[in-house]
């Protein structure tokens, strides 16, 4: 075992920043942008905060009380309260963070080289063409591996004096910039018609499970729910901490960055009339379109996209600290290396294990897919189970530090049966071949 106590925060919050800094990222700018464009705009929207605050925060809180109560990582934790018998999906939730880690560093690879280009020569109006050279082989790899370097540089800092400070130091950054590039956008001529876009709901769109899919995808996705993050996160915290009001917290933050980048994105697409790509949605949507569009509004459209992709590359940062996190602190914990050992050598891995996503778009589309779809969601559904039924005293740890917190008893009752209910549903929805899931919508 690693010697010396446990690492701490050395403020609340210091905590909740990191923790919203794990929550907000590319999820909110990349990922929800293009399944908002997909599936009905606003409709959509509604969907997703309806999952987020149902099942998303249930399980947000079921990690924190995880975490906090056994001061432990992912798997760890999950012996602490289970026994043995749990230590496999431990060890699923530790290899899920590898997996997503090694293809969300390509994209923010991509991101890193869209920003260092707009300060050096401007955006290319090109832009699907300059896309494609971007996403693929080895620039793509090696803007990959220099966003890694960046990831593991911060983590071997440690929790307080590397992961607390970046956040608190960038977090703020981050929302000024969104915010404030949601206000120019708003001054742009046309914009109204990026707001219909996005504001109307198209109900037509969620006849569909495919969208009930997606909303359960992303809202675990863009809350870092379901492989063990929040949890890693809340075993540095203190008994004095309210974790229901954090959780709160965390998922209001997410859910209103998430809102207001669709400020940012719509308005400016629909601005310069370059609508007709967003239906052409793809992963490659936010890095083609927008490009375009800050190409065709010149020297502004410089400033303004540099200013973008700083605000995505703080997003993606803080994220990507955290999905190492899980991965350092359980190789910690469990085999007993150093931090710096764990940070450097695993960091490594993870880039090698990146390589096939940065090579090619589809790969990343299908890794993404897969990550999401099963492994966060089948994460979820274990933790609601164990938290729910196995954990002893969830609801005491929760009251610690929380004494008049009133949805305790509901909290347990939608981890009981409401939220793996739900995300069982999904699950099955997903796993069906889509001849059947064609007879499925019918209903
Ligand atoms: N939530 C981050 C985003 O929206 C991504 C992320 C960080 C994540 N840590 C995670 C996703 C853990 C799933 C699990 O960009």
């Amino acid at each position: 075992m690693a010697g010396g106590p446990r690492e701490q925060w050395t403020s609340r919050r210091g905590f909740v920043l990191a923790a919203i800094g794990s929550a907000v990222g590319l999820g909110n700018m990349w990922r929800f942008s293009y399944l908002a464009a997909e599936n009905g705009g606003a409709a959509f929207v509604i969907l997703y905060l309806a999952v987020t605050l149902l099942v998303g925060l249930p399980v947000l809180l079921a990690e924190l009380v995880l975490g906090r109560g056994s001061q432990k990582s992912p798997i760890q934790a999950l012996t602490h309260y289970g026994g043995r018998l749990w230590k496999p999906l431990g060890l699923v939730f530790v290899s899920a963070g590898f997996l997503i880690l090694s293809y969300y560093a390509v994209i923010a690879g991509w991101a890193l080289r869209y920003g260092l280009a707009a300060i050096a020569s401007g955006f290319d109006p090109n832009a699907a063409e300059r896309f494609g050279e971007v996403a693929s082989g080895w620039d793509a790899f090696g803007y990959h591996l220099a966003f890694m370097a960046f990831t593991v540089f911060v983590v071997v800092r440690g929790v307080s004096r590397g992961i607390e400070r970046t956040s608190m130091l960038l977090m703020p950054m981050l929302f000024a910039l969104v915010v404030g590039l949601a206000v120019y956008a708003a001054t742009l001529d046309g914009a109204s018609a990026g707001y219909t876009y996005y504001l109307a709901a198209d109900f037509s769109k969620l006849r569909s499970l495919d969208a009930l899919k997606d909303a359960a995808g992303q809202a675990f996705f863009s809350l870092s729910l379901g492989m063990g993050a929040m949890l890693t996160f809340a075993s540095y915290l203190g008994r004095d901490v309210n974790l229901p009001r954090a959780s709160v917290i965390i998922a209001g933050a997410d859910i209103s960055i998430a809102f207001i980048a669709g400020l940012v994105v719509f308005p400016m697409i629909f601005a310069l009339g370059l609508s007709a790509d967003v239906s052409a949605s793809t992963v490659g949507a936010l890095f083609i379109t927008l490009p375009k569009a800050f190409a065709e509004m010149g020297c502004v459209g410089r400033v303004v996209g540099v200013l973008f992709f700083v605000a995505l590359i703080v997003g993606a940062l803080t994220s990507a600290i955290s999905l190492l996190e899980v991965v350092v602190s359980s190789t910690m914990d469990g085999l007993g290396w150093s931090r710096r050992r764990a940070g450097v050598l695993l960091g490594i891995a993870i880039a090698a294990l990146g390589a096939p996503s940065a090579w090619s778009t589809e790969i990343l589309g299908a890794v993404d897919q897969v990550a999401n779809n099963i492994l966060l969601l089948g994460g979820g559904f274990a933790l609601s189970i164990f938290v729910g039924w196995v954990m002893a005293g969830p609801i005491e740890e929760a009251r610690e530090g929380a004494a008049s917190f009133a949805w305790f008893g509901s909290w347990r009752t939608l981890l009981r049966y409401a939220v793996p209910a739900f995300l069982f549903f999904v699950l099955v929805y997903d796993a069906i071949p889509s001849t059947f899931r064609t007879i499925a919508d019918l209903f």
